[in-house]
């Protein structure tokens, strides 16, 4: 099939690859001439393993463009995938959806049938708007009933870091759509995926056990809302298990055990129960605020939304205070964060809660190191007003530190020599803001060790 894929971010990319992987010919569209650049280039502008290798075996079922009309006409298939960032309202702006739309429908041809899809995660009811401004255009254009556009949601569940992954052997398929001529095109778009047919990528083998993905298809409004849910649900499971490791504190528990000991429950299950320093990341932040926002529209206050946004904050806070009890303040002392990335294998720093612990040392006058294995150079643009200092050695980061905080579970950072680290600090503080370490081998090491939820 033919697909246009308007938006080369995170979800356009990596859908547009491996759309082209299980056969199709996709072109790209994005308004950036510099990441437009960089992928004529066989260059991925994002750092997602495997990516950019699946994009040079690709390379003569893909191409990369900014012209929607020209990418559109003849498509079978058109996927909006843009960016749909949070208004100071919280609310997502669906600005540059609908701006996609309109571009989309400038471009259609007559007496075509197109399905035009949105992966956007986007307010609820959004499909409902889209094919009314793509109607409108079509009108203004004089070709109303001449051009079949149907409009279906298919809100996606990629992970930075496992991207491909997600999209090869996903959990589910969700199809949000009112006539089931556009289900079935998508069924058919998705068939090698949904079936197993296509000869997985050496490097990404399918995995042992794989069952066959469902394909759950659905009205636009649910689709848009299992989107919105799901997302909420597992920021809600990491609060949840963030709030359980502050009561471990008080009680002398160890919330790595509770964490095993009630994910074997197969109604709680064990992934997301992981207490740290809280969720940060591209979606999570972003599309619990528009949650609570759509709620309040509605006046419908989402109370465990708000509890679970309200949690994640605080953990941030609670690492700070540990820092300062221990140090018996933080003005003056040299505090070494390792690890910048909102989570490992990516090199995203947005809402990063590393970012948000530095910005709060920085307030209360602590002088900050900062490393990360792949993130220094966005941790930089972020906080590139801010006094922090960015070393390339942790070993170097180390030396005369008055504590180190353990910020992103890189598995690095994992193999370092914690004797040596200790050695050299001014005080050997370490706060394992991912409980990535043995407590035990740490404090052999020297260091004052302080986890989160454990002793
Ligand atoms: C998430 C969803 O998983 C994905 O389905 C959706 O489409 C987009 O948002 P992503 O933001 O890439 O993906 O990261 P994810 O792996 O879900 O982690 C989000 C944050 O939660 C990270 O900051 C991570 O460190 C944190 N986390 C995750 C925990 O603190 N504990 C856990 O147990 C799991």
């Amino acid at each position: 099939m033919k697909v246009a894929i308007i938006g080369t971010g995170y979800v356009g990319l990596t859908t547009g690859v491996c759309l082209a992987y299980i056969g199709h010919l996709v072109t790209c569209v994005d308004i950036d001439p510099a990441k437009l650049e960089l992928l004529q280039r066989r260059k991925s502008p994002i750092h997602e393993p495997g990516l950019e290798e699946l994009l040079g075996t690709v390379w003569n079922r893909i191409g990369f463009t900014s012209d929607t009309s020209a990418s559109v006409a003849d498509a079978d298939v058109i996927m909006i995938a843009v960016g749909t960032p949070s208004k100071p309202t919280g609310q997502a702006d669906n600005r540059y959806v609908e701006e996609a739309a309109r571009e989309v429908a400038q471009g259609l041809q007559p007496g075509r049938n197109y399905v035009l899809v949105i992966k956007s995660t986007v307010p609820i009811g959004t499909n409902r708007r889209v094919v009314h401004v793509v109607d409108q255009v079509l009108a203004s254009r004089g070709l109303k009933g001449e051009i079949m556009v149907r409009v279906a949601s298919n809100p996606e569940f990629l992970s930075e870091g496992t991207a491909l992954r997600n999209m090869f052997y996903p959990d589910r398929i969700v199809v949000g759509a009112e006539d089931p001529g556009s289900v079935e095109i998508l069924r058919r778009l998705y068939r090698p995926i949904l079936e197993q047919t296509f000869d997985p990528p050496p490097f990404l083998p399918r995995p042992e056990g794989y069952d066959l993905p469902p394909l759950i298809t659905t009205d636009p409004v649910s689709a848009e809302m299992i989107k919105y849910a799901a997302n909420a649900f597992l920021a809600m499971k990491i609060s949840f298990i963030n709030e359980i490791a502050g009561l471990c504190e008080k009680v002398g528990a160890d919330v790595t055990e509770v964490a095993r000991g009630i994910g074997l429950d197969p109604r709680i299950g064990p992934r997301f129960l992981e207490a740290g320093l809280g969720w940060g990341g591209s979606c999570f932040p972003k599309d619990t605020a528009a949650l609570i926002a759509m709620g309040r529209e509605l006046s419908y206050p989402l109370r465990l939304v708000e509890a679970a946004r309200e949690v994640n904050t605080l953990q941030r806070e609670r690492a700070v205070e540990k820092l300062q009890e221990t140090l018996k303040g933080v003005r003056g002392r040299v505090i070494g964060v390792l690890g910048l990335a909102f989570k490992p294998g990516t090199d995203d720093v947005r809402e990063s809660p590393s970012l948000d612990i530095i910005r709060l040392l920085l307030e209360r006058e602590a002088h900050v190191r900062a490393h990360d294995p792949v993130a220094m150079a966005n941790a930089r643009k972020a906080l590139r007003n801010a006094e922090v200092e960015f070393i390339e050695d942790p070993y170097e980061l180390a030396n005369g530190a008055d504590a180190l905080v353990l910020a992103t579970a890189w598995p690095e950072y994992r193999q370092l020599d914690l004797r040596k680290l200790a050695k050299t600090m001014r005080t050997p503080v370490l706060l394992d803001g991912r409980n990535l370490l043995d407590p035990a081998e740490a404090r052999e090491a020297g260091f004052i060790y302080l986890g989160v939820g454990r002793q």
